[in-house]
């Protein structure tokens, strides 16, 4: 199977950024999950680079919901990222990660009049969702005398290839405004005593290997932009979301890259925004291509068992990845303590979890194995831990960072008592 660079054999162990992870695991236990910053950042400087390279103004705001970690967050906050933020939770991290307001967006579809609050007292541009989200949003600003600047989320309707529950931009979606009602929207928008509209975001979905509709957003995006110069919105940023998928299937999935993306989406962008004699800033929003690659979720094999076939039961379950339950998706497992063996067996893969879907990679060739082994689950840095549940009352596990040849903790392992101490005890059952 192709690997990255920083994921190497050695001894027939499998190793991150130089680390070997059946010694990760044997240390910190099992599951856990481990991730080269070095990598996230390797990820974010390309994305810089191919932008950078056919475009003067450019920020990257790193999609917050893929990757949740403080640590992680912190890393590309120092490299220069902002983030695209979708909860208050989110926006806290941030800041707190060391990301200034201004390289903020406060996304979302259905935001509290306290998200609403939060974002005017922070000073971060809100893309709003709906007509009734920006009066929501002109009176909390009146309120506190102050002057929001706003994008409205398009929906720019495109059809893309990807799982149905990941594609955010369809007519059906339940995200943003139709693009054929976007100029009334800034009209309405314009009128708003403490609104200045500023920009312009879409997102069209997630997972999508194939650059022509990113390239159909951006047509549409600064055909928009065109209209909305002419009715007098001073544009300073358009914002095109994220979604650049990433090889899951290592040996047959193409895999697009930053360089691939901006080779073919900014000649469109560029030649739109000249046509409308502005040099807005161009944002894109990548979680999962800056993130997803950096990290193995390691899981040790409690049992193996031959049925109608052969499972290997593992303690990691859809608790700690809930993707291939959720979306079908498909994640390349490899036995870190025997990585280099001939491959002579299927297993499936399951989970601890008291569900049927409990499934985390279906009829897999592996050498063989037995109680003890440790899978490495690969490509899980985005929508992994991000997704993790407690659920059967299991605790999430620890997350390990990895820089050059540094380890440390990044999250230590939640305890049952962690699960039971914010549980109440009724008056009635004293
Ligand atoms: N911007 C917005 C407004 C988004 O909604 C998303 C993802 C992104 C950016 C980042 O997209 P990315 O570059 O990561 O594709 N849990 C699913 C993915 C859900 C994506 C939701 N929105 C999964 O595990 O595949």
């Amino acid at each position: 199977m192709k690997l990255p660079h920083h994921l190497t054999i050695k001894n027939s162990h499998l190793h991150l950024n130089g680390q070997d992870c059946v010694a990760l695991a044997d240390k910190y236990g099992t599951p856990l999950y481990v991730t080269s910053e070095d990598r996230i950042v390797e990820q974010y400087r390309s994305y810089e680079k191919a932008l950078l390279a056919r475009y003067p103004k450019v920020q990257v705001l790193f999609a917050a919901k893929a990757n949740g970690n403080l640590a992680v967050i912190r890393a590309l906050a120092r490299v220069g990222a902002g983030a695209d933020v979708f909860s208050a939770g989110e926006l806290h991290l941030a800041l707190e990660a060391g990301m200034p307001p201004e390289k903020l967006l406060f996304n979302g579809s259905s935001k509290t009049p306290s998200d609403l609050q939060l974002a005017v007292s922070k000073g971060i541009k809100v893309s709003v969702d709906s007509l009734d989200e920006l009066h929501q949003l002109d009176a909390v600003a009146k309120a506190a005398k102050k002057v929001v600047k706003i994008a409205f989320r398009v929906n720019p309707a495109l059809e893309v290839p990807t799982h149905p529950k990941i594609a955010t931009g369809l007519a059906t979606s339940k995200f943003g405004i139709p693009h054929n009602e976007i100029s009334a929207a800034y009209t309405e928008a314009m009128e708003c005593e403490n609104i200045q509209p500023a920009g312009i975001h879409c997102h069209i979905g997630s997972q999508i290997l194939d650059i022509d509709p990113f390239v159909r957003a951006a047509d549409v995006m600064v055909r928009i932009a065109g209209d909305l110069t002419d009715m007098g919105v001073a544009l300073e940023f358009i914002d095109l979301g994220g979604g650049l998928g990433i090889p899951y299937h290592h040996d047959t999935d193409p895999a697009p890259t930053p360089e691939d993306y901006a080779s073919r989406v900014i000649p469109v962008f560029r030649t739109g925004v000249e046509a409308c004699g502005i040099t807005p800033e161009l944002w894109v929003e990548p979680g999962r291509s800056l993130v997803a690659d950096s990290t193995v979720l390691l899981t040790r094999i409690n049992s193996t068992k031959s049925a109608h076939k052969k499972f290997a039961n593992v303690d990691a379950g859809f608790n700690l990845l809930i993707r291939p339950a959720m979306y079908d998706a498909y994640h390349e497992v490899i036995v870190a303590n025997n990585a280099d063996a001939p491959l002579t067996t299927e297993y499936t893969i399951t989970g601890p979890i008291c569900e049927t879907g409990d499934i985390l990679a279906t009829d897999r060739k592996l050498p063989q194995v037995a109680a003890g082994d440790i899978i490495a689950i690969l490509d899980t840095g985005a929508y992994g831990f991000a997704m993790s549940s407690q659920y059967n009352c299991r605790p999430r596990c620890p997350e390990v960072l990895i820089r050059g040849s540094r380890v440390s903790l990044m999250r230590k392992g939640e305890t049952v008592g962690d699960i039971i101490a914010p549980m109440r005890r009724p008056p009635w059952q004293q």
